[in-house]
Parts: C-alpha cells; structure tokens; sequence
C-alpha cells in the first residue's frame, strides 16, 4: 500500500482517495502530541488487559497487544520510532507500527470498545495529574527556598512600601514569606484541580460508550484513577481540568511575575537590594559595567503566553455543541507550553533564589529613614488616649515642620514635640528605631520577631504537608 494511502488510515475504509498533502499537514497534531506517547501506551494496556478480561478479545491476543505495545514504547523511548507523514497523530502512529508489528489480524483488536477521542481524553488526564505533580513539587521547592532566606533575614530590616512608596519598616523575612503564601494558594489550587483531573474517560468511546460488554473500573484500577466519568458524552468533550490547570498556573506566574519584578527593581543602583549571582545575570555586549536580570525578566516575560493559553482554552471550548469536536485537539499545545513555563519559572527562581546576597547595609539604610516611624509617633498618642485621628494630624503638622526645615521628623526637640501636643513625653525619642518598631508589632500576620517565628514554622509545616500529599497522590 502506497503511503499515504487511505485504506492505510484508521477511518480509510470509507474513502478512496488519499488525503491531500496540505489537509495532512494542516490537521497533523503529531509534532504536539507526540509527547503522549507513554502516557497513550499505558493506556492501550490497560485497555487490551481489560478487553482481555473480559473475553471481548481472546487472552493470547491481548497478551501480544501488550507485548507489542511495549516495544512500541521502547522504540520511541530510544528514537528507533520512525514517525510517517501519514501519521495523523500520536494514537495512529502507535496503532499503525503496531500493524506492522502483529499484523492486521491481532494488532486490529487494539481499537475493539474505543474511540480516539476517548483515547485523547484519557492520554491528556494522564499527563495532567504528572503535570499537577511536577507543579506541586516545584512550589515546594521555591517555597523551601524562600523560607530558608527569611529564617536567616528574621532580623533584617527593609522599607515595605505602598504605592512603591516607602511606608514602614518591616523585616526581609516578612517581605519573603509573602511570597510563601501566595504560592501556598498556588499549591491548594493545582491540588484541587487533581481531583477532577483524576477521572478516568475510558470507554465513552465516540460519544455514547459501545455495546461491548467493557469494564471501565477495571481499566480505572489499572491507570490508578479516583474515579470513571459519568456521561460519555461530557466525556469526550470535558477539558474543565485543562482551563482549571491551567488559570492556576497564569495565577503562579502572576505570583512568579511580581516576585521577578522585584528583584529587578532590587538589583538597580537605585534599590541596590540585591547582588545577582552572575551564573543568573548577563552583561551588555555595548556597555560594560552592565549585569542584567534576564532571568527574572524571562520570568515576568513568558508570563503573559501562560494567561494565552487559559484565554484560548476558554474561547475554544465556548462555542462547542456536544460532544467531540475536532477543535478540542488545540487543547494540548497551550497546556504544554503552561505547564513548561511555569515548571521552568518555578525552577529557575528557586536556583536563582538561593544564590542571590541581599545587600542588607542598603536595605537597612532605607528602613532608618525617621519619616517611615510616623505612624509610631501617632500610635504612641493613641496609647495616650488621643483619638487616632487627631494624632494622625498632630504628627502630620509635625512632618510638615520638619520638612519646611529640611530637618529629619527624629530632629524635633522634646520641646517641640510637646508643643504640638502636650501628651509628648520624653520617651518620644526612644520611637526613632525602626527595629524597636518592627519589634512592637506581634498580631498575628505582622513583622514582629515571634509572629514571624510562628509564620515561620506554620510555612514549614504547610510545605511538608504538601509534600505528603504529593508522595500519597503522584509519582515524582
Ligand atoms: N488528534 C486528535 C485530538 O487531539 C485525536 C482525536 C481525534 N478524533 C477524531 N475524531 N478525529 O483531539
């Protein structure tokens, strides 16, 4: 048979004429799914075990399914695999080397009971309960990493700012463990997207099952999945996991983005917060005293073709009456390129991360400045039972002096100080220490040295609780 030929298709019997060189080109989705390959075998064994089972096929055919259908595995696994133009995607070239493995008799079994679309619904839940996996324990990772910076920067202290504003002094370990929280969302998210990820579609054939007396639980057992879907035809045309996966990853990297952004900010003359590790910088090929953060750059730059691959899936699946349609097949290269972006984003950040020096002198220097201790000075009122709003104006007058003199807020004299309100004590002065400032504030959720402490150790626990759930649920 000629290449190409129609009756060399899964669906060639009713056609006679090939298909045209430019529909196989446009409608292949083998260059994208050719990366399904295991997660397709594993599910053609499981398929032929249970079609064994069950009598539907005779046992010794369903042992040579198998068989073949590991050294099919084996010959991509070391690139021995010859993938033809004619090959429509990934399940026909793995069903057609099969034919010329077992010939047409046995290797014609393999598709009893099943549809591709069945197929591609189960290859991609496949890949998408790895891919929570590989998220889930790459957050760990960056979280570790985080946590250790802000356990040994406890007392480090940094402006935090508002409205990129100096505002108060705060710790560095506070600063990081915000960090910390947001990729915990990160983490319960893609957690929670498992268990609708985790449903085995197996047997809803082309859109209403077969008549073929299956055993999908058996087929669920086998791949390890929670659950077997409940409508053929949702199954078929569900990627609700897709878009669920997929807006939690645009979420990790809005949260990788901001953190990148900030380390580009850091590394300017103008912060001078951090020193990039060179392995992590570049330089100028003009000006020579350039070290560029391309990595966080990188990072805060691919963010936006994660948010297109949630915006396509959504607008793909929009328009779609039931069931399959072949729309669904561009499911699968906006999901890769998610997943890979995020795992490389995630991954870079941590190595880079734990290689970065804080400039602590300059951050330090930054959270001194007395003007960012004014919101000290008005709490000091309060505890002396002034309203807190006159206390606000009272040391906003004072802000205001100070500034017509081009003197520091901490240069007032007692003197001064009680002139603007006679509940100003000596004490006042004690206020102009930004540590002593941070130290004050202990309600849970703030800076303080014992809050930090406990949120310390709550980010340890959380993060080891989200590894035991990964070693229960996945496969590294
Ligand atoms: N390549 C297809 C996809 O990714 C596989 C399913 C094809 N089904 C079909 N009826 N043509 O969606």
């Amino acid at each position: 048979m000629a290449e190409g030929g129609a009756s060399k298709r899964m669906w060639g019997g009713r056609f006679e004429g090939s298909p045209g060189r430019a529909l196989q080109e446009y409608t292949s989705s083998l260059p994208v799914d050719s990366r399904l390959y295991k997660q397709d075998i594993a599910g053609s064994i499981a398929h032929v075990h249970m079609l064994g089972a069950q009598k539907i096929i005779p046992a010794a055919d369903a042992q040579a399914l198998s068989k073949g259908l590991n050294t099919v595995r084996k010959e991509i696994d070391t690139g021995a695999f010859r993938f033809l133009p004619s090959d429509e995607d990934i399940h026909s070239a793995v069903e057609r080397r099969l034919h010329e493995l077992l010939g047409p008799e046995v290797a014609g079994k393999l598709h009893t009971a099943r549809s591709r679309n069945d197929q591609v619904a189960l290859d991609l839940r496949l890949y998408a309960r790895e891919a929570i996996g590989d998220i889930g324990r790459a957050i760990c990772r960056l979280q570790s990493v985080l946590l250790n910076l802000a356990q040994s920067h406890q007392a480090t202290l940094l402006p935090a700012y508002t409205h990129l504003q100096r505002a108060q002094p705060t710790t560095l370990a506070h600063h990081l463990l915000a960090y910390v929280a947001m990729l915990q969302r990160d983490f319960d998210r893609v957690q929670d997207a498992y268990d609708r990820a985790d449903i085995m579609p197996l047997g809803a054939g082309a859109v209403t099952a077969t008549s073929l007396p299956i055993k999908r639980e058996m087929v669920a057992a086998e791949l390890g999945f929670g659950a077997i879907s409940q409508n053929s035809m949702d199954a078929v045309s569900d990627r609700d996991f897709v878009v669920e996966i997929e807006a939690a990853l645009a979420l990790v990297m809005v949260h990788l983005s901001r953190l990148a952004e900030e380390i580009v900010l850091w590394a300017t003359s103008e912060f001078d917060f951090v020193e990039l590790p060179d392995e992590y910088a570049t330089g100028s090929s003009l000006m020579p005293q350039k070290k560029n953060p391309d990595v966080a750059e990188l990072v805060r730059g691919r963010t936006g073709g994660v948010f297109g691959a949630l915006q396509a899936m959504l607008t793909t699946l929009k328009g779609l009456p039931l069931s399959y349609n072949r729309d669904l097949q561009e499911d699968k290269e906006g999901f890769f390129r998610a997943v890979d972006t995020a795992l490389q984003s995630l991954d870079i950040m941590a190595r880079m991360l734990s290689r970065v020096r804080f400039e602590v002198a300059s951050m330090e220097r930054a959270a001194s400045d007395p003007a960012l201790l004014a919101t000290e000075l008005a709490e000091y009122l309060v505890r002396k039972d002034v309203p807190f709003r006159e206390a606000h104006e009272v040391v906003g007058r004072a802000v205001k002096r100070a500034a017509s003199k081009k003197l520091a807020i901490s240069s007032l004299t007692g003197e001064q100080w009680r002139s603007l309100h006679p509940a100003f004590g000596d004490d006042v002065e004690k206020l102009f220490d930004a540590h002593q400032a941070v130290t004050r504030r202990e309600v849970p959720g703030s800076p303080g040295p014992r809050a930090i402490k406990r949120a310390l150790l709550r980010g340890v626990l959380a993060v080891k609780r989200n590894q035991e759930w990964l070693k229960e649920n996945t496969t590294a």
